[in-house]
């Protein structure tokens, strides 16, 4: 499925984000880029086969590009995509999403619609054409699926408008059935 917004596409894809062949990838990290599962550990794991080392990597570069041990939502760390350079990734762009635990509201929405446009803009920013993001805080941070989808389309739609050098963005749904699901929801 795929969108059109002024010079800027935004398409669904079903796969691995690890494998995605996508200038930047974005991790769906908690604030201290901790890495300890879902698509943050996949993605630590992939880059520099040890995953201590990539949080390394991760905190080291938080404390250089933010001066900081936390980022807030719309704050993102850049690091390099290391083992995943095979697929033609060049960086990762780590993000966080809020918690949900189930509820969803306006603050939430904002929270996540902060963490997309904060790794759009860096994206921008290192002049990238292409970027992959999973579906940030729709996992283990429990925000309903199909709200985090309809926010993601919303938040390109408004990035495009400030858009320089990124021209596609992808949603890249782990499994069959989410990318089902989330085809449902932006098709009907
Ligand atoms: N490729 C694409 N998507 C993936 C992959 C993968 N390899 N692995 C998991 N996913 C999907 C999940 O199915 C989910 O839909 O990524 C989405 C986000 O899920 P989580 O990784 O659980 O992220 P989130 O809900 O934002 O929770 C963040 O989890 O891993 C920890 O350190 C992270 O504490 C933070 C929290």
């Amino acid at each position: 499925m795929e969108f059109e917004f002024g010079s800027l596409r935004f398409k669904v894809a079903q796969g691995d984000i690890t494998k995605f062949p996508a200038e930047a990838i974005v991790n769906a990290a908690n604030k201290y880029l901790e890495h300890g599962g879902g698509v943050a550990y996949a993605i630590a794991k992939a880059a520099a086969g040890d995953v201590r080392e990539y949080i390394r990597i991760s905190k080291e570069a938080m404390r250089e590009q933010i001066g900081r041990d936390y980022i807030e939502h719309g704050e993102v760390v850049v690091t390099p995509a290391m083992k995943m350079e095979q697929y033609g990734i060049e960086y990762v762009i780590h993000t966080v999403g809020p918690y949900c635990g189930g509820r969803w509201d306006e603050d939430k929405k904002e929270k996540l619609k902060k963490a997309i446009l904060g790794a759009l803009r860096k994206a921008d920013e290192l002049g990238v054409k292409t970027i992959a993001f999973p579906a940030i805080s729709a996992g283990i941070y429990g925000c309903p699926f199909e709200e985090v989808v309809k926010t993601f389309k919303e938040t390109v739609e408004e990035f495009s408008r400030e858009a320089k050098s990124v021209k596609e963005v992808y949603l890249v749904l782990y499994s069959r059935d989410s990318y089902e699901q989330a085809l449902k929801v932006l098709g009907g």
